[in-house]
């Protein structure tokens, strides 16, 4: 499935970067160019990385300034 129509990257793409060791969405934006032109796939691409990153696994969606805000998850 794409996720970054703008530089057709795949899930499968991001799943392979997460595993060679991408621990953020700049990390997979470095390693796959996805999140680069439009930014539309930034959210899935946080997503992704936060569902599928060994070292995030288990820690929320929430940006670190929405976290020190206080105003994690309100939308999502
Ligand atoms: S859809 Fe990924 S940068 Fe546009």
């Amino acid at each position: 499935m794409y996720v970054c129509h703008c530089n057709v990257v795949t899930d499968r793409d991001i799943l392979e970067a997460i595993a060679n060791g991408a621990q953020c969405v700049a990390d997979v934006a470095r390693a796959t160019g996805a999140g680069r032109t439009c930014g539309n796939c930034v959210d899935s691409l946080r997503d992704l990385v936060c569902k599928h990153c060994p070292v995030r696994a288990g820690r929320t969606t929430e940006r670190p300034a929405e976290r020190e805000l206080g105003v994690a998850g309100a939308a999502r």
